[in-house]
């Protein structure tokens, strides 16, 4: 089944008028023209709420966490581990104390594979990856494989974009460790069936990590259904500033993982002779962290919270529908990822034009999109392309956005004629 073919689901209520408000870049011009934001999968607007609250901690908050009983640093610290609570509920995970910050998704990636990895992965092992995985979820995983000894596997990839699950199952035998897979294709779109996958690897026997760096901001994510053992994600893709991200781990398994990284706040107590680490989430949190990030992120996920996560992916589902019908329509444009389950993000190529030259022209127009390889180049060369132009649509924006994006691209076509 094609995108097009769908029913759209329910429909949406975000007000869209009062939505655009809250996000004040939207009101500025470039190249004299309106602003056409369509690289959502890039990085994400931020909306006043967030800008507002980082400016509040720094003008009446900024201190240290965790490190002070003077009256700012409790202040802080509140603030702090209130993000930690928001980030919790909104995964639905279990505890607090399994919720990690980091810098990003490539940072809770490279966690795992540094600490759960070194560990757990040895020599003849096996790593499950796809063949749709954006680099931070290929390259930690080649680094400790080559290190251990261990071998990764890739899951192929149909022309549609979609992971052949009967490959992955013959795929599963006692030496796979580990299965990581991205929740939704940051190129393709494609929505991986990761709680289906899950539930397979834990049969074999291994233990699965989600990269959910464009799963968190395109529906509803709930740590305890996919029953995934990590979950990561970054603040930036979700509304939330850039230097942020999250690592859910199940507590059993980050009890049981040694610390990472070496340095203040991780540790209960030190002497030259003996270090006693610190209780989770802090035993994987050393040095001063991201406080204005985190604080950030929790006003983020509240605001999206506020319209309502399930509504916000219903108005995106429609986007997708309406620009994948609009730009199917344009002669000489091919869509790359055409799973039946797909996200708002739409790769597409266009006959006898580079993609940087698409990106540039678009760019003329006040319209941004991300041309290149999307840090997936084993994906590229599957589908026997440089690069695809992509446009990645986020709540804010409207059909009428995805018009100027037809419309943008029949310039590009002037041009080359
Ligand atoms: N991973 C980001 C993207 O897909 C940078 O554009």
């Amino acid at each position: 089944m094609s995108v097009l073919t769908q029913t759209a689901g329910p429909a949406s209520t975000l007000d869209i008028e009062t939505v655009r408000r809250d996000f004040p870049i939207l009101r500025r011009e470039v190249r004299g023209k309106r602003l056409v934001y369509l690289d959502n999968a890039a990085t994400t607007q931020k909306p006043q709420a967030v800008i507002d609250r980082i400016v509040k901690y720094y003008a009446e908050e900024n201190s240290n966490v965790h490190r002070g009983v003077h009256y700012l640093s409790e202040v802080a610290t509140e603030a702090y581990e209130g993000a930690r609570k928001i980030v919790k509920d909104f995964l639905n995970a279990r505890d607090v104390k399994e919720i990690v910050f980091t810098r990003g998704t490539t940072e809770s990636i490279n966690l795992v594979a540094q600490s759960w990895g070194r560990r757990n992965i040895g020599a003849g092992d096996e790593v499950i990856i796809s063949a749709i995985e954006h680099h931070s979820n290929i390259v930690p995983w080649q680094m400790i494989c080559d290190e251990k000894g261990a071998r990764l596997r890739i899951i192929p990839v149909n022309d549609q974009g979609e992971l052949s699950l009967d490959e992955y199952e013959k795929m599963l035998g006692n030496r796979v460790k580990l299965v990581a897979i991205g929740h939704i294709s940051n190129a393709l779109g494609t929505v991986n069936p990761i709680r289906k996958m899950t539930e397979l690897a834990h049969a074999a026997g291994a233990v699965v990590l989600i990269d959910g760096a464009q799963g968190v901001p395109h529906g509803v994510v709930d740590v305890r259904d996919i029953d995934c053992d990590f979950y990561a994600f970054s603040g930036h893709k979700v509304y939330a500033p850039t230097g942020v991200g999250v690592l859910y781990g199940k507590q059993a398994l980050l009890q049981a993982m040694p610390p990472w990284q070496g340095g203040g706040d991780m540790i209960l107590s030190v002497s030259f002779e003996k270090t006693t680490y610190n209780s989770l989430p802090y035993k994987f949190e050393a040095g001063t962290p991201n406080i204005e990030g985190v604080i950030g992120l929790g006003e983020a996920l509240r605001y999206i919270s506020g319209l309502g996560v399930a509504n916000v992916a219903a108005w995106e589902h429609d986007l997708l529908l309406y620009a994948t019908a609009r730009l199917q329509e344009i002669e000489g444009l091919t869509i790359i990822g055409t799973a039946a389950d797909k996200a708002s993000v739409i790769s597409f190529v266009l006959e006898g034009v580079h993609p940087h030259d698409i990106g540039t022209i678009l760019d003329q127009e006040g319209i941004a999109v991300r041309t290149g390889h999307h840090c997936a180049q084993p994906l590229m060369m599957r589908f026997n392309v440089p690069a695809t132009g992509r446009a990645s649509f986020g709540l804010y924006n409207t059909r009428e956005e995805a018009d100027l994006l037809v419309e943008g691209l029949h310039k590009v076509i002037e041009v080359f004629r």
